[in-house]
């Protein structure tokens, strides 16, 4: 984000410093209110139960009044252009959140405040693109449970969509090791390993589930058809079949790896009830981790844990 007050719409937005100072404010205890008398914009073009909520619940717990807009009250480029809905919840709130069908409504938002001079930032509750508020519950949720992100080894087996793709660039930024396998077609593109490596990363990809789970500290998934993929959703229930994390492919990953999913599940597509249900899963630890994780956000980009200009934190 390369300072707080920036917006924050894709995990690449962090540096690695930037990135363990939201994860630390995520578990320090809040001494401050930094969004007291203040209004968030929380706009949702997609459903949401747990973006939602913990948004909602990490605004009002640094004392600001969290404000939810669903998509078709406030038609983005039906009723109004982005860059005209950005200015005018900017004339209330001081963050604006959004999920949103397409990744470019975030960019012309941001885009309008920009040129605007209006400072106020837009953070990303999950596009086609990137779901990086995801990521930092992710990563919190491995720090928790693992002791350290470095070095750990995670292996996502699915498709190579938004959840993935942040996850990557996170695992980068925190120096972990990320292998993903998709079955063709449904991989990461070559323009995401790019960006990943340029985060510093280090990737595997591969089409073997099998392969990727092999020795792996954390093993994760997430659904097969995306919000707003309803089109799709034979071909890619057809194309991902054998890429259900179960019990095998769980027994090929390092003795007692951790499961995680971002939830929602569909169990017995792409997890089975008795793995996501079962004693390595922590997809609820995850599941609370977003409320810590947007707080810990929230508070870097009020200002906290923010080194002085040009020191590293
Ligand atoms: N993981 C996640 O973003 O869940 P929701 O879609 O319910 O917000
Ligand atoms: N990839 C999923 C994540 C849901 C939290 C979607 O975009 O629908």
């Amino acid at each position: 984000m390369r300072g707080s007050g920036a917006s924050f719409l894709s995990v690449g937005d962090l540096t690695a410093a930037e990135l363990g100072a939201v994860l630390d404010l995520a578990e320090a205890p809040a001494t401050a209110r930094p969004l007291e008398g203040k209004g968030v914009a929380l706009v949702f073009e997609h459903p949401s139960a747990r973006t939602r909520n913990a948004a909602e619940m990490a605004v009002v717990q640094l004392g600001g009044h969290p404000l939810a807009i669903r998509g078709e009250e406030i038609g983005i480029d039906r009723r109004e252009s982005a860059e005209d809905v950005a200015r005018t919840l900017a004339c209330y709130h001081s963050i604006i959140a959004a999920r949103v069908e397409r990744h470019t409504t975030l960019e012309r938002m941001r885009h309008s405040l920009e040129a605007s001079g209006t400072p106020v930032p837009v953070v990303n509750l999950l596009s086609d693109v990137e779901h990086p508020t995801q990521a930092l519950a992710d990563l919190l949720t491995i720090r928790q449970r693992l002791g350290r992100l470095e070095g750990v080894t995670l292996a996502f087996v699915g498709d190579g969509n938004n959840v993935c793709r942040s996850l990557a660039g996170a695992a980068a930024l925190a120096g972990m090791h990320f292998r993903a396998a998709a079955p063709a077609g449904y991989e990461l593109k070559s323009e995401d390993v790019a960006w990943a490596l340029r985060l510093g990363g280090e990737i595997e990809l591969s089409s073997s589930p099998r392969e990727a789970a092999e020795g792996a500290d954390v093993i994760y998934t997430d659904v097969w058809v995306s919000m707003g993929e309803d089109e799709e959703s034979w071909t890619k229930r057809h194309a991902f079949a054998g890429y259900t994390i179960d019990d095998e492919l769980l027994a090929a990953a390092a003795p007692g790896a951790l499961v995680l999913h971002c939830l929602p599940a569909h169990r017995g597509e792409e997890i089975s009830e008795a793995v996501l249900d079962g004693p390595q899963s922590a997809v609820w630890l995850q599941a609370e981790n977003r409320m810590h994780s947007i707080r810990g956000l929230f508070r870097f980009m009020s200002g906290e844990g923010v080194a002085p200009r040009g020191q590293a934190l």
